[in-house]
C-alpha cells in the first residue's frame, strides 16, 4: 500500500455524531463484524489481546441508553442534575444503530502495566474508526463519567481491575451530507523536540 494511500485514509477519517446519521436505519451486523475484526489486530505488549467489546443492536440499543440514562441519574449530584440530559440519552435510540463498548480486560497475571493494556485497547479503537467510512458507518467515540461508573461496571459484568474505556456510538450517515471540513491541525513540528 502506498503512503499516499494511507496518509488520505488517516487524514480522512472524521467523527459523525447523530445530528449527522439518519433516524432509524440499521447498519448491518456484517459491517460491524468487519470492523471488529479489524480491533483484533492492535499492537499489543506480550500479546495480552485487552480489547473486549459487549455490542448492543436492535432492542437492546434502547436498553442500553435506559441503562445509561438510570445510570446519569444515579451519579450525578441534585444540583448538577440536568432532565435535559435524560431526554437526549433516550433520544440517541432513534439514530445509534449499534453501540460497541470498548472494555479493556485486565491480564490476570498482570505482565504488563495497566496502562500498557489501555494503549493498545486505543490502538484497537483507531484501527475501527479507520474503517467506518469504507463501511458506510458514522460513529464517534463516547468517553465520560457514565463510562467509568461503577454503575456501568456492575451492568457489564466487568472484573474490578477492567475499565469500560468508553463506547462507539454508530449509525448510517445522512446521504449527500456537505462533506465535513476537518478542523486544521496545528502542524507537527510545534508537537516534535527532535533531537
Ligand atoms: C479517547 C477519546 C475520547 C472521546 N470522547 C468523546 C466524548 O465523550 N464525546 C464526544 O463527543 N467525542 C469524543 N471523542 C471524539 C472527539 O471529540 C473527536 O475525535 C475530536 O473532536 C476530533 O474530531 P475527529 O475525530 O473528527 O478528528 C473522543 C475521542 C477520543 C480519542
Amino acid at each position: 500500500m502506498k503512503y499516499t494511500e494511507i496518509s488520505n485514509l488517516v487524514k480522512t477519517r472524521f467523527s459523525w455524531y447523530p445530528a449527522q446519521m439518519k433516524s432509524n436505519a440499521k447498519i448491518p451486523d456484517e459491517s460491524i463484524w468487519k470492523l471488529l475484526e479489524l480491533a483484533n489486530y492492535a499492537p499489543n505488549h506480550k500479546r495480552t489481546e485487552p480489547w473486549r467489546f459487549v455490542v448492543f443492536s436492535q432492542e437492546k440499543v434502547k436498553e442500553f441508553y435506559t441503562e445509561l440514562a438510570s445510570i446519569y441519574t444515579t451519579i450525578t449530584p441534585k444540583d448538577d442534575f440536568d432532565q435535559a440530559k435524560v431526554k437526549k440519552l433516550q433520544q440517541r435510540v432513534e439514530k445509534i444503530s449499534h453501540v460497541i463498548v470498548i472494555v479493556m480486560r485486565r491480564d490476570e497475571k498482570e505482565r504488563v502495566p495497566i496502562q500498557e493494556e489501555e494503549y493498545a485497547v486505543s490502538c484497537a479503537v483507531q484501527n475501527m474508526l479507520l474503517a467506518t467510512n469504507s463501511l458506510d458507518i458514522a460513529g464517534y467515540w463516547g468517553t465520560g463519567k457514565l463510562a467509568y461508573s461503577k454503575e456501568m461496571k456492575d451492568y457489564l459484568n466487568l472484573n474490578e481491575q477492567d475499565k469500560c474505556m468508553g463506547f462507539l456510538q454508530l449509525g448510517v450517515p445522512i446521504e449527500n451530507l456537505p462533506k465535513l471540513e476537518k478542523k486544521p491541525m496545528s502542524p507537527i513540528e510545534d508537537k516534535v523536540d527532535w533531537r
